[in-house]
């Protein structure tokens, strides 16, 4: 048996014995890359030096990056996936010496003094060729050299690009533990999928980069090595595991739940899934909350993973009756194991629980009002079924795509919780119908019309009024995060967008961007009704009022109260709640005059 800890130990001493100087991993949200929302791999922030920039602790370097990759969400709850694990990760820059790359990760994968990994057990990838590079002979001729019988080629697995394609790639070969299990087929390989084979490491050759999205691939002058190697799944596989959940910190998780929950673990295959899903999705909304860079849910970019994450375990915590409540339970486990290593996570403690149970409690409440809604949508075809059978008409047991996609848009109900309760009532849901609504929905929003709003379509005064309460929105985002001496020095608002002018005596990354256009959205998601009070000029100042132009009001002003947010002197019109500006989006920061910044910003 070997827990993370140790292999976290033996990755260090191997690496530091080979003359690799440790760096620490980086936040799980990214500094300065619009390109993804989350740190995806270990080299994700190395990009610079992946590409000839110098590294100040030299050019040999290793570490252990937390990682969030969503784009396999749909498989968690199978034995090996996760939206969050940790990657042990080991770099060469400038140089790429694919051979002795190679023999250490031979020496590592089966030296007794590491993992011991039986050779005959092992089965390695490597790069067939294609239009760009050719087929890799020194990596073949290097696992051979170790003794490696197993080897196999694909031109495409072993082609290693970041998601956009744009940046640093080249050919890779993976490592792969045979479990034994009987072949799939005749051509069964560790590109099927099938199970037999597991990935546990990959040596990329970064040999090449892409520098333009479209332009082919050239040459790097100095190329690198780039090694990442999953904790988590090596772990189970060093300790015979069925899965990633049967060892550490994630068993502990598993097994609390199990004390808890009326459905037990094992009981069937939907159970064992939702166990994984709200472990799993659990303990990335601890590391996301609990970063030092933590955004919160919200309806935009990180903020709406993390609100996925947190309402999909809500919803599969329904299906075994476990008690959200306790999800603070789970968080003191993840914190308790991980805040060693990442402080962060243990000096936000008490507000990733905080924050989770806002977001639990705020979406049991739209599940309550959405199943009050379900029922009338029920009792609505009853009666309908009641009155058409008296004309001799037959009414279906279906609910339509309209009333399924206001449950979802309305109520956050997602289509399979509609499905699921309309089948314990003896009804289908025209899911096709849901589809068709929810393809127009996206349409309006393109356009960035107003559909969405009561009433129908918004007329332009409407429009401009939304966008007034968002120039309000937006001031009050800019003060938190620069404060209070950010004050508004211009502002002109048309029907389409809000121009906002302000001082700020830097760019603002688009980090700080996105932050804004979170903590706007936010806001936007919580439905504040917007209050309207008049009063003297005094009374307002005293109730902490803002007003840049406070000497253009006469002795009676109107001041405008967005809940907690924001509090502003001012003429209007506004919104009546913040839902009716729908959604948030900054699409221009620019330099007004000197020290005075300017943003430009739609609602769709
Ligand atoms: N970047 C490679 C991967 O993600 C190895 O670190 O697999």
């Amino acid at each position: 048996m070997i827990t993370d800890r140790q292999l976290k130990e033996k990755w260090f001493k191997f690496f530091e014995e080979h003359g690799f100087k440790k760096i620490e991993g980086f936040s799980i949200i990214p500094e300065n890359d619009p390109t993804v929302l989350f740190t995806t791999a270990g080299m994700h922030p190395l990009v610079p030096y992946l590409l000839g920039e110098k590294h100040p602790a030299g050019n040999k370097i290793y570490d252990v990056q937390r990682c969030i990759r969503t784009s396999d969400i749909d498989s968690v709850g199978d034995a090996s996936h996760l939206t969050f694990f940790e990657m042990l990760g080991n770099w060469t820059l400038g140089q790429c010496d694919k051979t002795t790359m190679i023999k250490l990760s031979y020496e590592f994968l089966t030296s007794p003094k590491y993992l011991g990994l039986d050779k005959n057990k092992l089965a390695v990838t490597v790069f067939a060729g294609n239009a760009v590079a050719p087929r890799d002979e020194e990596a073949y001729n290097a696992w051979k050299s170790c003794g490696i019988e197993n080897i196999f080629f694909t031109s495409e697995d072993n082609w290693w690009a970041l998601g956009g394609g744009v940046g640093p790639c080249g050919p890779d070969t993976e490592m792969f533990y045979d479990t034994g299990k009987e072949k799939c087929s005749e051509n069964c390989s560790p590109s099927c999928d099938c199970g037999k084979y597991l990935e546990i490491w990959n040596d990329v050759f970064m040999q090449y980069v892409v520098e333009k999205a479209g332009q082919q691939a050239q040459k790097l002058a100095l190329p690198n090595i780039d090694t990442g190697m999953g904790l988590e799944r090596t772990v189970a596989i060093i300790n015979g595991a069925e899965s990633v959940y049967d060892s550490g910190c994630l068993k502990r998780v598993i097994d609390f739940i199990n004390q808890n929950a009326t459905v037990k673990y094992t009981e069937n295959e939907s159970a064992t899934r939702s166990y994984r899903i709200i472990t799993d999705h659990l303990r990335s909304s601890t590391f996301i909350l609990g970063d030092a860079r933590g955004v919160l849910p919200s309806n935009v970019g990180q903020g709406y993973i993390l609100r996925r994450f947190i309402r999909r375990a809500v919803n599969h915590s329904r299906n075994i009756g476990f008690d959200c409540k306790l999800f603070a339970n789970i968080v003191d486990i993840f914190v308790d194991e991980y805040g060693q290593d990442y402080a962060d996570i243990k000096s936000n403690r008490e507000l990733i629980k905080d924050e989770l149970l806002k977001e639990v409690s705020k979406f049991s409440k739209a599940l309550e009002d959405g199943h009050k809604e379900f029922e009338k949508v029920i009792n609505g075809i009853e009666r309908h079924k009641e009155f058409a059978s008296k004309n001799g008409e037959k009414v279906e047991n279906i609910i339509n795509g309209k009333s399924a996609f206001r449950l979802y848009d309305t109520f956050g109900f997602p289509l399979e919780l509609t499905i699921e309760l309309a089948k314990e009532r003896g009804y289908e849901v025209d899911s096709e119908g849901f589809n068709q609504m929810f393809k127009e929905h996206q349409e309006k929003s393109r356009q960035a019309t107003a559909g969405m709003f009561k009433g129908g379509l918004a007329d332009t005064s409407n429009q401009s009024a939304f966008l007034h309460t968002a120039t309000h929105l937006l001031l009050a985002g800019l003060q938190k995060m620069f404060g209070k001496g950010v004050v508004q020095k211009g502002s002109n608002i048309t029907p389409e967008r809000l121009r906002f002018d302000f001082n700020l005596d830097h760019k603002m990354t688009a980090e700080e961007l996105m932050e804004v256009e979170n903590f706007v959205n936010e806001a936007i998601s919580r439905a504040i009704p917007v209050k309207c009070e008049v009063m003297s000029l005094e009374q307002a100042k005293k109730c902490g009022a803002h007003g840049t132009f406070t000497n253009k009001y006469g002795d009676e002003v109107k001041v405008y109260t967005i809940g907690d947010v924001s509090k502003e002197i001012c003429g209007g019109p506004h919104a009546e709640n913040t839902s009716q500006l729908h959604h948030f989006k900054i699409i221009k920061e620019e330099s007004s005059s000197s020290g005075i910044r300017r943003i430009k910003a739609i609602l769709d």
